[in-house]
């Protein structure tokens, strides 16, 4: 197998898009993650002028971590003292999502709802190229017909055009783990490379069940708890996820109906099986006990033990 070069990599991809921009105006989809960052500074290498060519936009869809956008911004602030672009578009998210239950239904929305939007940021920047972090796990998974991920359009038979799109991929053929070489040696600091990775459509796909402002706060403070008790580097991925059941528990000595969240940490090579890591019992004592405390109306938590297959790494 051929040697992969990181450096090597980022220059082919900084030529391929400065001929197919031409000039023309970009904007990059950023997530606050890392495969948003790097297609970032891909654009920003394929351009002389980054400040009127290169538009970073980050959508704030109400759906992504606690202090995530805040963190962005301030990062593009001091890295590159460049205002990263917002808009808030919580309520057209939450209002299309209303009454949501089936998975699918849920990504469908999130896909349909994200490009119009985005649609709409190029014509309002003037821009013609949105440039995203699309990965092969993301490519592989659709074509294989296991699930089609939210930021695939071509492979999964949608043009681009009809949401008034073209579209730049620059990661599209590598694995997370390239993604993670690539971004040290565009000197991206360890923080985001230590991030979890975090699906697009965000907490839609981590609640199960209809997803309302309220069921959001809970899975976005368990999901603050779950990540910082993470340490290993044995760690793939780990999130929790609020379920669709209300359960008895007891509060104060009386019963009440509460929440379930499940907590899924997995390894994998290459995100297209993975199997449960084995945490060491005081930890996920730990990390339950810090969410029946801190988690508003949790009554009981559970540790996923299943692997993919047959269970994805995502519940919905
Ligand atoms: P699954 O659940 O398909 O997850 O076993 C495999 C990897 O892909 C991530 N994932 C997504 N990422 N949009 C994304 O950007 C999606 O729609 C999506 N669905 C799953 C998942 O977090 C895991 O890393």
């Amino acid at each position: 197998m051929e040697r992969f070069e990181p450096k090597k990599f980022v220059s082919k991809k900084v030529q391929a898009l400065r001929s197919y921009a031409k000039g023309r105006k970009i904007l990059v989809a950023v997530s606050g993650g890392i495969d948003s960052l790097v297609c970032f500074e891909i654009a920003r290498n394929a351009s002389i002028k980054v400040q009127e060519q290169i538009i970073p936009l980050i959508l704030d869809t109400g759906l992504l971590r606690q202090n995530e956008v805040k963190n962005t911004e301030e990062y593009f602030r001091k890295k590159y003292g460049i205002e990263l672009q917002k808009w808030d578009v919580q309520d057209r998210f939450f209002s299309s999502l209303k009454g949501i239950i089936s998975s699918e239904e849920k990504r469908n929305i999130f896909r349909d709802v994200f490009y119009r939007t985005m649609g709409q940021a190029l014509r309002s920047y003037s821009a013609e190229i949105l440039v995203q972090g699309t990965v092969l796990p993301d490519i592989i998974e659709t074509q294989r017909g296991i699930r089609i991920h939210f930021n695939v359009l071509n492979e999964a038979g949608i043009n681009p055009q009809n949401y008034g799109l073209t579209i730049f991929e620059p990661l599209k053929e590598l694995t997370k783990n390239r993604v993670k070489m690539v971004a040290k040696t565009l000197s991206i600091p360890p923080k985001f490379l230590r991030l979890q990775p975090f699906p697009g459509p965000g907490f839609a796909i981590r609640i199960t069940g209809e997803i309302t402002h309220e069921r959001v706060e809970k899975i976005r403070i368990a999901t603050a708890i779950v990540e910082s008790e993470l340490s290993s580097p044995k760690i793939y991925q780990g999130f929790p996820v609020l379920l669709v059941d209300r359960v008895p528990g007891i509060h104060n000595d009386t019963v009440v109906t509460g929440d379930v969240i499940a907590i899924r940490i997995i390894e994998t090579k290459d995100y297209l099986s993975a199997r449960p890591y084995r945490i060491p019992w005081p930890k996920i004592e730990k990390i339950t006990k810090r969410i029946l405390n801190e988690v508003p109306g949790v009554v009981r938590v559970l540790y996923d033990v299943t692997p993919k297959p047959p269970g994805m790494i995502e519940f919905a």
